[in-house]
């Protein structure tokens, strides 16, 4: 072939334009301290490594359970459910994936709001669906009238949102539920931080999806376990486009285990929100904005020594953490998201060492 005509040029036009998903930067080496992804500061349940390592060996030969039927029975059990009405991802992004797949193209849109979780785009790019924009303000409130304006097969929701960590009631995604005629996904990615959560609402409406992911509360972003709870058709309809083997046998084995231990999850979720609940009260101190919290993270706009805010001052910080080994998030593409950081909570020591390094830039500024 030659240079003019280069393979890439068969890739379908729509693929053409698309921008992959960008995660947030693994470091090399040591010495991090890692605020950047919202992943959990402490270890998964022991349970988890001992169901994996005797999930090793001669059965690996074999394919996975391609239903996942016993990681979903005990998800189902936990939130008193039928299994049929649980499906198992890769991750919850795969889960995201299989409701833009199975409820989205090019006429059938798929809705979003925003600032949220930067993966739906993406999502529906690959899936070449129409897409509409639901935009927050300042606020962070739901506008509720351009939900009802939405006109999409699916909308995604996130609640607790990201990356402000701003958690909507029941009595919220009760009236988007009321408004929007498609399929609703309400994400809960970091719902075991929260106070409410939107299961109950399962049982009232036939649309709704709630999807769920052992990467945050679990300590599990490395076994990549997600699900999702609806209507049983709608499962059926994701079981339809979903890969044979979406979840391995090492996670089904320790997904199990973790999801069995309760009261492990409920501690360590517990530990970060006191320490989430404590450095809030620190960054109000200091006088920044930071939206109150009922996720894993902290969205606030730095100040510097000059008084001065703003996306140049965001960067500075974003850059001086950096270069002192502490990686936070910093979404410069948005107004309403330019002048802040995202701040992923660690354990106490991270958060100490944080505070420290934020008091050094407000010093040497
Ligand atoms: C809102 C939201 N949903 C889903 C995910 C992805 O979760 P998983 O690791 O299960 O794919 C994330 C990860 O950061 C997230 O922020």
């Amino acid at each position: 072939m030659s240079d003019q005509n280069p393979v890439s040029n068969f890739a379908l036009p729509h693929v053409k334009e698309l921008h992959a998903y960008t995660p947030g930067f693994q470091p090399k080496g040591d010495g991090w301290i890692k605020l950047n992804t919202n992943e959990n500061p402490y270890p998964p349940s022991p349970a988890v490594e001992a169901a994996i390592r005797s999930a090793l060996g001669d059965s690996l030969r074999l394919y996975p359970d391609p239903l996942s039927s016993e990681l979903r029975r005990e998800i189902a059990n936990l939130h008193r459910v039928d299994a049929s009405n649980v499906i198992v991802g890769n991750g919850s992004d795969d889960v995201l994936n299989l409701l833009t797949r199975a409820f989205s193209n090019v006429e059938e849109k798929a809705g979003y709001t925003f600032p949220s979780y930067s993966l739906y785009p993406v999502l529906c790019g690959i899936q070449n669906s129409g897409t509409i924009e639901i935009p927050f303000g300042r606020e962070m409130d739901l506008p509720l009238e351009l939900v009802a304006e939405c006109d999409a097969g699916i909308l995604f929701f996130t609640s607790p949102n990201a990356p402000t960590g701003v958690g909507f009631t029941n009595e919220t995604v009760r009236k988007l539920l009321q408004r929007f005629r498609g399929v609703v996904v309400v994400d809960e990615a970091y719902a075991d931080f929260a106070k409410e959560n939107a299961v109950e609402l399962l049982r009232e409406f036939s649309g709704l999806v709630v999807t769920r992911t052992l990467s945050k509360s679990y300590a599990l972003a490395g076994l990549r376990v997600g699900y999702a709870l609806a209507n049983a058709e709608i499962i059926e309809a994701l079981d339809r486009v979903r890969d044979s083997y979406n979840v391995n046998r090492l996670s089904q084995a320790g997904g199990l285990a973790a999801i069995r231990d309760q009261s492990y999850m409920k501690a360590i979720a517990g530990k970060v929100q006191r320490t989430r609940d404590f450095y809030y009260e620190e960054l109000k101190a200091l006088g920044w904005f930071t939206y109150h919290s009922e996720a894993n993270m902290l969205f606030t706009e730095p100040i510097n020594s000059k008084g001065e805010k703003g996306p140049t001052v965001a960067l500075e910080l974003f850059e001086y953490l950096k270069s002192r080994k502490i990686l936070v998030r910093y979404f410069p593409g948005h107004a309403l998201t330019a002048s802040f950081l995202r701040i992923s909570v660690g354990d106490e020591d991270q958060m100490l060492r944080l505070s420290e390094t934020i008091g050094q830039w407000l010093k040497n500024g």
